[in-house]
């Protein structure tokens, strides 16, 4: 069974009371945080006064996915949200070492995240050392994106390198992810599969919520 973190950042902006409490009341695992910076991704989502607000209703644990340059900068603040885990880009972090070991520190799990054109070996001297990585499936800036097919076969790539290691990281996977796609990638040994469009955009998210899980 997958774990499902729905991504805020398809909800109704204006009504983020009522979207927090369909994911409160939802089978649910996580909830997904996608903070932008215009710097890293061309376009800009949303920052700490909105993480702030989510924070306080949202009862599962966050999923904080930075796609800004300098994360570590944020690691206090991403804290004390009461984030479970904070993702960081490795195209973000000459130092990613580091900025693990501090995001470990601060009482945080500590995710990477690849860019769909960065290879997993290039993770091969930090698998050890991380909770999650992070594939992203689609170029990151954007939601309701088409799905690049190659993923899967990263994903298996990814758990090869996870087994040989003997690493403990979970696969996570963001961008265009529906049934279709999210079967292939749970077949392909994806353990946490995130969703915005699919889940926020549909007239029954609870539902689409348990197809996810269920595939
Ligand atoms: C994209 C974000 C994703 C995004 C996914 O940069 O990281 O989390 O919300 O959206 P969908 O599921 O619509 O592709
Ligand atoms: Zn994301």
């Amino acid at each position: 069974m997958q774990l499902i973190s729905p991504s805020l950042l398809a909800a109704d902006f204006a009504h983020l009371d009522r979207e927090i409490d369909m994911i409160n009341t939802s089978q649910a695992d996580w909830l997904h945080l996608d903070v932008m910076d215009g710097v890293f991704v061309p376009n800009i989502s949303f920052g700490f006064p909105v993480l702030e607000a989510v924070a306080k209703i949202c009862t599962k644990p966050l999923d904080v996915h930075l796609m800004i340059v300098q994360p570590e900068k944020f690691i206090p603040q991403v804290r004390d949200l009461g984030a479970m885990m904070m993702n960081v880009h490795y195209e973000a972090c000459p130092h990613l070492h580091r900025v693990v070991q501090q995001i470990h520190e601060a009482g945080m799990k500590a995710g990477v995240t690849l860019n769909p054109s960065t290879p997993v070996c290039m993770l091969r001297d930090i698998i050890q050392d991380v909770d999650m990585v992070l594939l992203m499936t689609v170029n990151p800036g954007f939601g309701g994106q088409k799905f690049i097919e190659h993923s899967t076969e990263k994903v298996h790539e990814l758990k090869q390198l996870i087994t040989q290691t003997g690493s403990h990281a979970l696969i996570e996977v963001d961008g265009g992810v529906k049934a279709d796609t999210g079967r292939r990638l749970a077949d392909s040994g994806t353990d946490v599969l995130v969703a915005g469009s699919y889940v926020f955009g549909a007239e029954n998210p609870h539902e689409r919520i348990l197809t996810l899980k269920n595939l």
